[in-house]
């Protein structure tokens, strides 16, 4: 089993891209968060790096000017905040020339624990690694975080891997997907591993279908650069959807050690049924928005969106079936769709239970279902769907649902993703992190699909903002007699 070595009092938390969007968007808010709560160890400062030749003063001007804003009104201290800037250092950097590094070298705390974290494009990612062994930067307590996609197809994934491996120990190496640090997504380990009623359920003799949503209300936004050479498969299905996936999935691990949770989330990928171009054409739908309206305010298509090519035929929306061969879930289809510019933005996994074997109610016309629905966001939410006696005369059968809001059942601050991995990487703690056997399983399972979509030629199917996605979608489900639980 891997083991971390344990941390030091001090260290410094170095971000390659510290002024980018993700650094102000999440990084440095969930950093102040973590300060503000007192998780954030005393001893730890966050070294931003970037290509602006700013000095500390204009650095932190930067910070207080655009990251302020996407820290929630109520959780500003103006304290806090002061004391919080004090932990930031900024160094210019042009992360590809290995003669800046030096300089790097010289801002960083001897004896210090080093966590590099690549909020970079993952092409730098190699460079970046080579640099910093090249200027004796990293040692065996140094940790390198790595943002997703890492990599485009399986072949630059591998090739990132075996590069960053030369430097760093795959102990040394955390992965991010943020799904995993969701507190919903953690607690979904709980729900399954922590109540002794769902395990005997739990399988293919009980379970008619699995559907995991993860619908987005919002667009491409200023992202089309990105998100135009990517598409949904790489960015959401690939990484977040499939993990969700792996935890629905997941025989019970020997404990919660990294490797024991991650031997088990493998184990679901490499049992993931290959897709062949025959079962791309027929159990997967790939779609595009169109403009529309969405809660209420006109969306514009994507191919309207700023810096999104009048041609482009990159996918805003998949739905797929997928099967796990294995013998708990043999015949069981697991259902993934996630999209931008849909209804609402939600997550949810919904559990379909098999039909009655022989219904005695004859007064029901439909046959009763039960299902189990976690809602992951916005809101915390598990409900499990019932059928009960519709009071008078007959026995005439109506669905209720036993309701548990964990937002109201459990008071107590939910932390961001972000914060909560942020602190598992100063922490050395890997078991929310993807190994490289994992996110190599993830891709060798992922790539046919998009390999199948190239031969086939099809176009995305249009589908308006607003709308759960095009019509193929709920096709999918009926073929199996299923319907996404918003049809239900
Ligand atoms: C990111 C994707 O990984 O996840 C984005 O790159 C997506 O396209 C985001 O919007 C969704 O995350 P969340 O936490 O808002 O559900």
């Amino acid at each position: 089993m891997e083991t971390t070595t344990p941390p030091s009092d001090t260290l410094d938390l170095v971000i390659f891209g510290g002024a980018g969007d993700l650094s102000v968007r999440k990084l440095l808010p969930a950093l102040y968060m973590a300060h503000l709560h007192k998780t954030l160890p005393e001893g730890t400062r966050i070294v931003a790096l970037g290509r602006h030749a700013w000095d500390r003063a204009a650095f932190t001007a930067f910070v207080d000017d655009k990251v302020r804003g996407f820290i929630h009104t109520p959780e500003f201290d103006a304290t806090a905040w002061a004391r919080f800037i004090e932990r930031l250092v900024y160094v210019s950097l042009d992360a590809t020339d290995a003669k800046g590094y030096a300089a790097l070298g010289a801002a960083l705390q001897t004896g210090a624990d080093r966590v590099y974290y690549l909020a970079t494009a993952p092409t730098l990612f190699t460079t970046i690694c080579a640099h910093l062994h090249g200027a004796g930067l990293v040692n065996a307590r140094s940790r390198v975080v790595l943002e997703k996609p890492l990599g485009h197809d399986l072949a630059s994934a591998r090739a990132i891997n075996d590069e960053v491996a030369k430097y760093f120990s795959e102990s040394q190496t955390f992965r991010i997907d943020h799904y995993l640090g969701k507190e919903t997504v953690q607690n979904l380990m709980v729900l399954r591993f922590g109540n002794a009623i769902f395990e005997p359920l739990w399988r293919n003799q009980s379970i008619k279908s699995v559907q995991i949503t993860v619908a987005e209300s919002v667009g491409v936004g200023s992202r089309a650069g990105f998100y135009d050479g990517t598409g949904a498969l790489r960015d959401m299905v690939q990484n977040h959807l499939l993990q969700l996936l792996c935890i629905v999935a997941m025989e019970p691990p020997v404990s919660l050690d990294p490797d024991a949770v991650r031997d088990e989330k493998l184990k679901v990928l490499r049992s993931l049924r290959p897709m062949t171009v025959a079962d791309v054409a027929r159990d997967t739908v790939r779609g595009q928005y169109t403009a529309g309206n969405v809660g209420g305010e006109r969306a514009v298509g994507y191919l309207q969106e700023d810096n999104v090519p009048a041609t482009s035929e990159t996918e805003t929306f998949v739905a797929l079936r997928a099967h796990i061969n294995n013998w708990r879930w043999a015949n069981v289809p697991f259902f993934l769709r996630t999209g931008k510019r849909m209804a609402e933005r939600l997550s949810e996994i919904v559990i379909e239970f098999a039909p009655l074997p022989y219904s005695l109610f004859p007064d029901t016309p439909r046959q009763p279902v039960n299902r189990l629905l976690i809602r992951l966001q916005p809101e915390e939410h598990v409900q499990l769907q019932m059928m009960a006696k519709q009071p008078g005369s007959g026995m005439k059968l109506r669905p209720v649902s036993l309701d548990l809001d964990l937002q109201s059942a459990m008071t107590g601050r939910r932390a961001e993703a972000y914060e909560r991995l942020l602190i598992d990487v100063i922490k050395g703690r890997l078991t929310h992190f993807m190994r490289r056997d994992e996110l190599e399983a993830a891709w060798s399972w992922a790539e046919p699909v998009l390999d199948g979509w190239k031969s086939l030629g099809e176009k995305p199917r249009p589908y308006a903002a607003g709308s759960w996605g095009p019509a193929a979608s709920s096709a999918l489900m009926a073929r199996e007699d299923s319907t996404w639980s918003e049809e239900t």
